[in-house]
Order: structure tokens, then C-alpha cells, then sequence
């Protein structure tokens, strides 16, 4: 992993869920590479300073002083909260070069305790928001100069789940996650082809963060036994995924599968 490289140098990404999990990864990666981040802030504001502190610190190892790491309130199912948040990150009057948009929810709750107000939660934040981050992206990149054929690249994280669901217990989850794979097709075919914006997905399996803190130690054993390279991964491991497929050439439009190998 170490003898992995990445040059984001003169180039700007924003973050959705930047705070924890892989879209920090993701962040440190792409400011250790040189450059300049903008994420979401954490609804919890010690997470954000101390995510803060991890970007600044890996932009420093770049050897760059003072690019621009920042953080801004975000709600990602909120209209008025996304929209307020892409406003912003226009303020900062960068071309956007990246888009990662990473945040998402997973209930613990078994499946038949679920009321309709949970279910539609999960829809809410990973569904909608999917949506909500790619069209205010859309407004501010659709204006850009083209560069290297394209106004911005997109990353939309989803899940194996949407394509490999691995238990009732996960349904909405499932659902949502089938539903931000499917929008990976269809809004990368109309932002492509009428905006010069290349979206695509990464869907991570197993990976070490806190979303998976409350899976019960039985589902994870039994998780463990269908994966190919016998182990959860971790975020840095995602962030390379994310990274390569912002840099990668003539790919549009697909989802990439992250998971170790796995069969269920
Ligand atoms: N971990 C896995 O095994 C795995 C596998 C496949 C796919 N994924 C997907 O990968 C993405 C990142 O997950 P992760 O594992 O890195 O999770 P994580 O560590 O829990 O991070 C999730 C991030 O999303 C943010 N977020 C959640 N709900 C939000 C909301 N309503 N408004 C604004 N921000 C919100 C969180 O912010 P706060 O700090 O404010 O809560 C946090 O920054 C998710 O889409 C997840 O579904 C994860």
C-alpha cells in the first residue's frame, strides 16, 4: 500500500462524509497527494477538529503549505442544508475538480422492529442524498472549463449490499445502496453526455469502520467465512479505490466492486 501513489496537486475535491470512515481515508489520501479538500463536517464537532487535524497533517507530508482544508456543516438529506453547502464550496471560487460523496447509514435494528420512520431514514440520507449531492455538484461543475474532456469526475459511494444483500437484517440498507447503484447508470449517462461529468460508483464490501461497530459478532463471523482475502479492509484501502477511479481514464458510468472476492 505504501508504494501506492497518487499526484492531486492544482487539483480541488469535495468530500461528503469526509469526517469518518472512508471519506476521511479518502480525504488524507487525496491532501497527502497534494491536494486541496473540502469536506463535510461531522454533526459532531469534536470528530470534525480532529478530522481537520488528519487532513492538515497529511496535506503537510505532501511538502505544500497552506493549501485549502476545510470543513463546512452539511446534512445530506436536507435540501436546503446541500444546497447551502455547494453554495459555499462555490464561495471558495476553486474549480471543483472531484466530487466523493460517501455518506450513508445502516440500521441495527432487526428488520422486523423497523418502522416505516427508520426505513425511510436510511432511504432519506443514502438515497436522496445521493441525489441531492449529485445534482447541486452538477450545478457548480456544469460551468467549469473542460479539462482532460471532462468538467468533474464523481464518485458516488454505494455498497456490494446492493448487489449482494446479506440478510434481512439489512433490507432498507440493501435497498437503498440497489437504488444508488442503479443512479450510478442512469444520472452517469445524462451528466456525461450532456455535461462532460463522469460519475462513478464504488461499492466497498466488508470494511473496518464505524458503521459496522454494532454488527453482532456472529453476522461478522459469518461474513468473514464468504470473504476471498479472509478480512475486513480498511478505509485507506477504499480511499485508493476512490482515488484511482477519480484518475482513471474512459471509465463511465460503472460501479466497482470493492470486496476482497467474495461469494455468499
Ligand atoms: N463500512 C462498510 O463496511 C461499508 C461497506 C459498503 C459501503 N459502505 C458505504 O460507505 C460509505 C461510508 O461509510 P463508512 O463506513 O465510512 O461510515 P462512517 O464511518 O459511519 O462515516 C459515515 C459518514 O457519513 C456521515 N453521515 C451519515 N449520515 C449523515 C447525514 N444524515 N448527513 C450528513 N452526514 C452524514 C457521517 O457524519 P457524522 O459524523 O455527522 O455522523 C460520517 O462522516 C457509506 O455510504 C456506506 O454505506 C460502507
Amino acid at each position: 500500500m505504501n508504494r501506492i501513489s497518487f499526484n492531486f496537486r492544482d487539483t480541488t475535491t469535495v468530500i461528503t462524509g469526509g469526517s469518518s470512515g472512508i471519506g476521511l481515508a479518502s480525504a488524507e489520501l487525496i491532501a497527502k497527494s497534494g491536494g486541496d479538500v473540502i469536506v463535510s463536517a461531522s454533526r459532531v464537532p469534536s470528530k470534525t477538529i480532529i478530522a481537520l487535524e488528519k487532513i492538515r497533517a497529511a496535506s503537510l507530508e505532501s511538502g505544500r503549505q497552506g493549501a485549502l482544508i476545510e470543513a463546512l456543516p452539511y446534512e445530506a438529506d436536507d435540501e436546503v442544508s446541500v444546497q447551502e453547502f455547494f453554495q459555499k464550496v462555490k464561495a471558495f471560487g476553486k474549480r471543483v475538480d472531484f466530487l466523493i460523496h460517501s455518506p450513508g447509514i445502516s440500521p441495527d435494528t432487526p428488520y422486523s422492529e423497523q418502522d416505516a420512520k427508520l426505513w425511510n431514514k436510511v432511504l432519506s440520507v443514502n438515497t436522496t442524498g445521493t441525489h441531492l449531492a449529485a445534482k447541486y455538484m452538477r450545478g457548480i461543475m456544469r460551468e467549469q472549463e473542460i479539462v482532460d474532456e471532462v468538467r468533474g469526475k464523481i464518485v458516488l459511494i454505494t455498497s456490494t449490499n446492493g448487489v449482494d444483500s446479506y440478510g434481512i437484517f439489512s433490507a432498507a440498507y440493501d435497498a437503498s445502496k440497489a437504488a444508488t447503484n442503479n443512479m450510478v447508470r442512469n444520472f452517469g449517462e445524462d451528466f456525461h453526455k450532456e455535461d462532460d461529468i463522469v460519475i462513478n460508483g464504488l461499492a466497498p464490501g466488508w470494511i473496518n469502520t464505524e458503521l459496522n461497530n454494532t454488527l453482532p459478532p456472529e453476522e461478522r463471523e459469518k461474513e468473514m467465512a464468504k470473504i476471498w482475502s479472509r478480512r475486513f479492509a480498511e478505509t485507506n484501502e477504499m480511499a485508493v479505490n476512490a482515488a484511482a477511479l477519480l484518475t482513471l481514464p474512459y471509465v463511465s458510468g460503472r460501479v466497482h466492486m470493492a470486496d476482497g472476492g467474495y461469494r455468499s
